[in-house]
């Protein structure tokens, strides 16, 4: 007997040049799994009436993106421990009538620097510098992950604030202003999670964050993981990494969620690598 066919989405805003149909549609070519996944455009004030439109038509599972994860979070009616710990959720299941929530970038990131990149995250010092849906995604993961202080920077201070609460981790997480980051010293792990490439220029960032040991972590890919990469490089980080390897592991989370089997990501990031390389190099 034929499974019952099965909708997913991804909502965002922006949303159309997202990676997730084809990464969804490559997964279940691979895996002989029938895939309707479509990318839908929703802002903060629509998502909640796009949900219910998307449920009421047969959705069973959702991907949220920038910038809903924080409302996402709050629509779900059920959510997992790491979704609760980040106060952001990034995958939807239907459950009946009801929406249950999960977070699997944080996993997704710990899986693509451990596993494809080799990097031993126990011990590190690490900074993160943004607070919002996406910093709150990883953050959980990368204490679990065993990184010995986490040292959190943002724009805005309040939401710094509410992220290190969250975390609830007093003796590990730090919380900083922005401004003093010339005083905090050289760091074995340092995420840029914030969307600043997407609307112009990063911060302003001292050289004395980076040491010969650094890896440089962009959750961006493409040309948005351009600049803070290349400033990382110029001041001797050993390792830089975008975050296209993370889209897919978060991706194969997802998908594991929804169909119950988890596909080999590596041919799916092999290809897309190489279309991101053309992606950054073009004019
Ligand atoms: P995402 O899901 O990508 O995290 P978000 O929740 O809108 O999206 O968060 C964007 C992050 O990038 C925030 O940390 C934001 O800082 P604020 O909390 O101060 O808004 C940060 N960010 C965006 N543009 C920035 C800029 N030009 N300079 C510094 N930080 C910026």
């Amino acid at each position: 007997m034929s499974q019952p066919a099965q909708h997913h989405a991804v909502f965002g805003h922006p949303v159309a040049h997202s990676l997730s149909p084809a990464i969804h549609a490559a997964f279940g070519r691979q895996l002989g799994i029938a895939v309707d996944y479509v990318a839908i455009d929703a802002t903060p004030d629509t998502f909640e009436t796009a949900l219910a439109r998307f449920a009421g038509a047969g959705g069973s599972g959702a991907n949220v993106t920038l910038p809903l994860k924080e409302a996402a979070f709050a629509l779900a009616n059920t959510c997992s421990e790491r979704a609760r710990r980040a106060g952001a959720v990034n995958t939807l299941v239907r459950q009946g009538e009801t929406w249950f929530g999960d977070n699997t970038d944080g996993a997704g990131l710990v899986r693509d620097l451990t596993g494809r990149h080799g990097l031993d995250l126990r011990g590190r010092r690490t900074l993160l510098i943004g607070a919002g849906g996406a910093a709150r995604g990883v953050a959980p993961l990368l204490l679990d992950a065993g990184v010995s202080d986490l040292f959190v920077v943002n724009r805005t201070p309040e939401r710094t604030d509410a992220l290190a609460d969250a975390l609830g981790e007093p003796d590990r997480v730090h919380p900083r202003y922005l401004d003093v980051i010339g005083e905090l010293g050289e760091f074995e792990l340092i995420v840029n999670a914030t969307s600043a490439a997407r609307s112009g220029a990063i911060p302003a960032l001292p050289r004395s964050l980076v040491g010969m040991r650094t890896a440089a972590v962009d959750l961006s890919y493409g040309e948005a993981s351009v600049p803070f990469l290349a400033w990382a490089r110029a001041h001797g980080a050993r390792d830089t990494i975008d975050g296209l390897g993370m889209l897919v592991e978060q991706a194969a989370e997802s998908f594991a969620l929804w169909h119950g089997v988890r596909p080999d990501t590596d041919p799916v990031f092999a290809a897309l690598q190489a279309r991101n390389v053309a992606l950054v190099t073009a004019d």
